[in-house]
């Protein structure tokens, strides 16, 4: 699957880039416009200096004693010119010219109007019926100068404009889409079981219909898994009582039976009724597991819980072997419902018991970061097994009786109380054995 792309740096991306490419296209526009009108506006400074001179020029030339003769005006003051003209007769020949001005940069003949050669711009007036002519030539590269300067300027503010419009659009689109972050954050902030309604604020009315959808959605799903719930419940609490009457009248029956096939076929009964029993309790626990309300109100402490379970089930089980490693500290608190941590630390143990080597100990370890470890002897179980034995009614190489419930059971109350469950064969630091740990989050 692709990664998603955030909306936010979409937008802000795509904002900014159309925003520079309008910009560009722009200043574009506004550059061409400004070369034309700086190119009349230099044609008619061209045109007006041509005009101011020739009078001049031609009175000067006109009052001359000696004719013929070329004349370099001097300058008031040594500057560069960006204008040059040249006084000439109709042959060429050279009458006056500026101080900086170059022959070769103007045409053979003087042509009257506006010419470009290669490098100038000129424009050549007459007087005196055509024997006279000015031209003024004025650099092209001036011009192009000129030109370039003013289309830089457009370009500039893009420098600006383009962080502070990502910095702008990003900023408005955070704020824009807070309402739908605050929503997701109620959706994360939900525990594993928790089916109630999001409450959502002031979304936009683009995700609203998906809140509301959402929230449809998770209503039906809740109303499903209640249903199912409480008929794996109620069953399993109905089939109790006839059980266990069913059950008191087979042992009767047993006990009344004579030596024989009829004694052996009422033990098998009563054999096949405990573990039908068995099996509705697991039910049970089951539905209890997956009911949600397995957080308490107040954290619980883990230590008198569990000595109080391995206590009843040293008591009710002789052969038990429990080792029991604590903690120094007297209060493990960690956020689990106490009848949960009961049921998931039971089905633990029995599991140790039932499928682990009969003559060596569980071992029973919690420490004081909330870490419980159950370990037993036993043969080693492959890793692919391993990794299914915590699904209904999976049941590994054991030879033991069951219903395959135990693993998960205790994996749903884990997964109900953020807990993390892991499953480790070999045990660690051991070469064979089964161990289970439960990491549950200190309060
Ligand atoms: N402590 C253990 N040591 C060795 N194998 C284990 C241990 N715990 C579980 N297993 C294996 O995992 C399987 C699944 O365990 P689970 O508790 O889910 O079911 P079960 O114990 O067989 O039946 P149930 O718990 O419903 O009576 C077991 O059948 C067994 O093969
Ligand atoms: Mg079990």
């Amino acid at each position: 699957m692709k990664p998603a792309v955030s909306l936010q740096r979409r937008l802000s991306i795509g904002l900014t880039a159309g925003i520079a490419l309008l910009w560009i296209i722009a200043a574009i526009v506004a550059s061409l416009a400004a070369r034309e009108e700086l190119n009349e506006t230099f044609d008619s400074g061209l045109e007006e200096t041509a005009q101011r001179i020739l009078p001049l020029a031609v009175l000067e030339i006109v009052n001359r004693e000696e004719d013929g003769r070329s004349q370099r005006i001097a300058a008031l003051q040594p500057h560069k010119e960006h204008l040059t003209y040249l006084v000439r007769d109709k042959q060429g020949k050279i009458l006056m010219q500026s101080h900086d001005a170059d022959p070769a940069i103007f045409n053979r003949f003087p042509l009257e109007g506006f010419t470009d050669t290669a490098t100038h711009r000129i424009y050549t007036a007459s007087a005196l019926r055509e024997t006279l002519f000015i031209e003024v030539a004025e650099r092209l590269e001036h011009r192009r100068e000129a030109a370039l300067e003013a289309a830089l300027a457009l370009f500039w503010p893009l420098l600006v404009l383009i962080p502070l419009s990502l910095l702008g659009s990003w900023l408005f689109v955070r704020f824009s889409l807070r309402s739908i972050l605050v929503y997701r954050g109620a959706i994360e902030a939900r525990g594993a079981g928790d089916l109630s309604p999001i409450r959502a604020v002031q979304l936009p009315a683009e995700i609203d219909p998906l809140a509301r959808a959402v929230n449809h959605l998770l209503e039906r799903l809740r109303r499903a898994l209640d249903a199912e719930r409480s008929f794996t419940a109620n069953s399993a609490h109905e089939l109790r009582t006839p059980l266990a009457a069913t059950l008191a009248q087979v042992q009767r029956l047993h006990s009344e039976a004579p030596e024989g096939k009829l004694r052996e076929r009422a033990a098998q009964i009563e054999k096949s009724l405990r573990e039908l029993a068995r099996l509705s309790e697991k039910l049970m626990q089951l539905a209890k597991a997956e009911g949600g309300s397995l957080l308490p109100e107040t954290p619980q402490n883990l230590l008198p819980l569990l000595r109080h379970v391995v206590d009843e089930l040293s008591r009710s089980n002789t052969a038990a072997r429990l080792a029991l490693q604590l903690p120094a500290t007297d209060t493990v608190l960690a956020s689990i419902d106490a009848d949960a941590f009961a049921i998931l630390l039971r089905n633990l143990i029995e599991n140790a018991l039932k499928h682990g080597a009969a003559s060596q100990p569980v071992e029973i370890a919690l420490s004081a970061d909330a870490l419980l470890r159950i370990t037993n002897a036993g043969p080693v179980v492959p890793a692919a097994v391993l990794a299914q034995l915590t699904g209904r009614f999976v049941r590994g190489g054991s030879v033991a009786e069951g219903s395959g419930l135990g693993l998960a059971i205790a994996a749903t109350i884990a997964r109900g109380v953020g807990a993390s469950l892991a499953l480790a064969s070999p045990a660690t630091g051991r070469a064979d054995g089964f161990e289970v740990s439960v990491q549950f989050t200190r309060a």
